[in-house]
């Protein structure tokens, strides 16, 4: 039972497993045999461009022997140990994470993945402030469990109202392309533009009470909602705006850190330290599943003789904090935080390029290695492929073409999203943007040219 044939991983799958974000009956898994790189095989041997690093996780590409050997000699030599205890991985981890965290975040706390490091980062603030509200924005993910899900401004988290955990505010994001404010003069300077944002989230603090908000929660660079890149000045005003309000800082890096924007966090792009900052994902590129919460020294201090009210059996668990550390030192040894950084301006080349030669293209964003095309009906009005929240028959067509040409990426709603490993060369975007290029031709069909 232990051994099956390629060929019965999918109907026995199907059997028996339960699928996330999925009607059952609607499910499609990619059996998958092998990784490598940028690509990863079916079990009929189709090969795939990885265009979304899986869920946007395997920064340093797939079947790295560096980490899996690390993997492997942690489990030989202590698998696990429990959270009062300590280890090696987790005494060289604090280090290597202290050195690459901005500014002086220099406690972590280790979870199993993004939702729950939120979890804590959110009890950490509120705990520390002695406040309770949350603000964070509505085109955010933050993670599926009840508290991130509150936070969650997309719609994802309608499903669970109203008992997800309360007191949680969304305010708007500075999204220029659609943005509300600027309809009729959307050449507005990037200053003002910046500006306009920062005075409706404090027009909220005001009216929520900055008295009652414990944390602004806000993905430094949006992932799945829109690769919503903040403007010069905001994520600076955001910090100001914190600092006057006494509301702690809270940068959900989980998609947007380790590499993916071409610096360690997307963060350090505007020189803005957090007070607390979560991470997963890249951390370990997805080779164990790990997550933290790195916080300032004052956080942890407050600790000091109050419980921390909080806990997970998993937490610091040696085989993943291993795959952490190697997973780093394979960033830094291959200069992978640089080659994003490199490749990030190829990317934006080719998404321009590709914007130009096609109507359906409204708007083209990116930043590193973490890119998004819009692609709408009409360029004028700006109306999208699929209506807000919706599908239609061109993206799923979309989708199925960019499949069958061997290309894995995201779409979400009318978008498609670019989020290669960061050891992608130029030669393989250019390989995906070639079946994109052709895919395409179906959403130019139902676009006004
Ligand atoms: C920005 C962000 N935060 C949090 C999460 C939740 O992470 P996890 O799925 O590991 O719980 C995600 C997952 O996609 C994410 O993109």
């Amino acid at each position: 039972m232990f051994d099956i044939q390629d060929s019965e991983i999918l109907p026995l799958s199907m059997e028996h497993s339960f699928w996330t974000w999925s009607a059952q009956g609607k499910v499609a898994p990619i059996p998958v045999k092998r990784a490598k790189g940028v690509y990863f095989w079916d079990v009929d041997g189709k090969r795939y461009l990885d265009f979304n690093s899986m869920t946007m996780c395997v920064n340093i590409g797939h079947g790295d022997q560096r980490v899996i050997n690390a993997i492997v000699e942690q489990a030989r030599q202590l698998p696990y140990a429990g959270p009062p205890m300590t280890t090696k991985p987790r005494a060289i981890l604090g280090k290597l994470l202290t050195e690459i965290t901005p500014g002086n975040l220099d406690h972590f706390l280790f979870t199993l993945g993004g939702a729950d490091a939120n979890e804590n980062a959110i009890k950490l603030a509120r705990a520390y402030t002695g406040k309770h509200k949350i603000l964070s924005r509505y085109r955010s993910y933050h993670g599926a469990s009840a508290g991130a899900m509150a936070a969650t401004g997309d719609p994802r988290r309608v499903a669970w109202e109203p008992t997800t955990m309360p007191g949680v505010v969304h305010f708007l994001d500075p999204y220029r392309y659609r943005s509300t404010f600027h309809r009729t003069n959307p050449d507005i300077s990037e200053a003002e533009f910046s500006q306009d944002y920062l005075n409706h989230l404090e027009e909220i603090i005001l009216y929520e009470g900055p008295d009652t908000i414990a944390a602004l929660l806000l993905e430094s660079v949006t992932g799945t909602n829109g690769i919503i890149i903040p403007p010069e000045g905001y994520l600076q005003g955001v910090r100001l705006l914190c600092d006057r309000y006494k509301i702690l800082l809270i940068a959900d890096e989980v998609m947007s850190g380790f590499g993916r924007t071409g610096k360690w966090f997307a963060v350090d792009h505007w020189n803005v330290v957090p007070d607390l900052l979560t991470m997963a994902k890249g951390l370990t590129s997805a080779y164990a599943p790990l997550g933290a919460v790195a916080m300032r020294p004052e956080i942890a201090a407050f600790f000091n003789d109050r419980v921390f009210q909080s806990g997970l059996t998993y937490n610091a668990h040696p085989i993943s904090l291993a795959a952490a550390i190697a997973n780093i030192r394979v960033m830094q040894d291959d200069h992978l935080i640089e080659h994003s950084a490199a490749m990030g301006q190829v990317l934006h080349r080719m998404l321009t390029d590709l914007g130009e030669q096609h109507p359906s293209v409204g708007e083209v964003r990116s930043i590193g290695l973490f890119g998004i095309l819009e692609l709408v009906r009409d360029r004028q009005t700006k109306e999208p492929m699929t209506p807000f929240n919706g599908n239609s028959p061109e993206m799923v067509a979309l989708r199925k073409n960019l499949l069958e040409h061997g290309l894995y990426l995201y779409t979400h709603w009318h978008t498609a999203l670019i989020i290669p490993p960061l050891i992608i060369s130029e030669e393989q975007l250019a390989e995906g943007f070639a079946i994109l290029d052709k895919a395409l031709a179906i959403t130019d069909q139902a676009a006004k040219s």
